[in-house]
């Protein structure tokens, strides 16, 4: 059997597709008429943030790394980036219109078109980070070990800010399975230091059923 590589996207993009889906449905359960939608605006605004910085994360720490083994990609996924851009600032213009009125006909157009632009911007997304996963991804395994990918993975965890890193990890607790949990939770027992741990066990704690919390714990105490 062939060893299993180590796949760098797999659980930022779970994390970050979980939150496209939450928030879809948040979009269609809004009443933008009423003031409650600013807690869905604000959940919008922070993905449309979380993804703007993981694009630029990956231009600057991963992409360089394939452009001389395949420039017309890293074009295309740069390109993609650029659309990504321009679907995001879409969203931005409309979400500085529905927080500048309290008039109901106008509030209840601009969440329909808010609506069908997120829409745009989670069809594009998705396909964008299957391209990542399915192209780049065997790319980076042809040309770099796994000890190497970790390490471009290590540089984009230090340079996200703490409380982003953290909110996102919380997304990503509630976007995996148990075993992504366990293998999470216990590279980050034997590696970082233990409050660290508590602080990751702490989001399991509140994100997880009972029941999977149960046997995340055991799969931990039998490390
Ligand atoms: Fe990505």
């Amino acid at each position: 059997m062939s060893e299993q590589r180590y796949n760098v996207f797999n659980q930022i993009h779970k994390g970050l597709r979980g939150m496209l889906y939450d928030t879809a449905l948040c979009i269609q359960q809004t009443d933008f008429t009423q003031s409650e939608a600013r807690a869905t605006v604000d959940q919008l605004e922070q993905v449309l943030h979380f993804f703007d910085e993981h694009a630029e994360n990956e231009d600057q720490f991963i992409l360089p790394h394939i452009r001389p083994h395949n420039a017309p990609l890293i074009d295309e996924l740069e390109k993609d980036h650029d659309i990504d851009h321009q679907l995001t600032q879409t969203l931005l213009d409309q979400i500085r219109d529905w927080r500048a009125t309290d008039a109901a006909a106008p509030r209840e157009t601009i969440g329909q078109r808010l609506g069908y632009a997120f829409n745009e911007f989670i069809a594009f997304n998705l396909y964008h980070m299957n391209k990542e996963e399915n192209v780049l991804m065997y790319l980076l395994w042809t040309h770099y070990t796994d000890a190497k990918i970790r390490q471009m993975e290590a540089r984009i965890l230090q340079s996200i800010p703490l409380p982003t890193l953290l909110a996102e990890s919380r997304w990503m607790m509630r976007s995996i399975n148990d075993k992504e949990v366990i293998e999470w939770l216990s590279g980050v027992k034997k590696e970082a230091p233990a409050p660290v741990f508590d602080t990751f066990l702490g989001i399991a704690n509140d994100e997880l059923p009972l029941e999977r919390l149960a046997r995340v714990q055991a799969a931990l105490e039998t490390e």
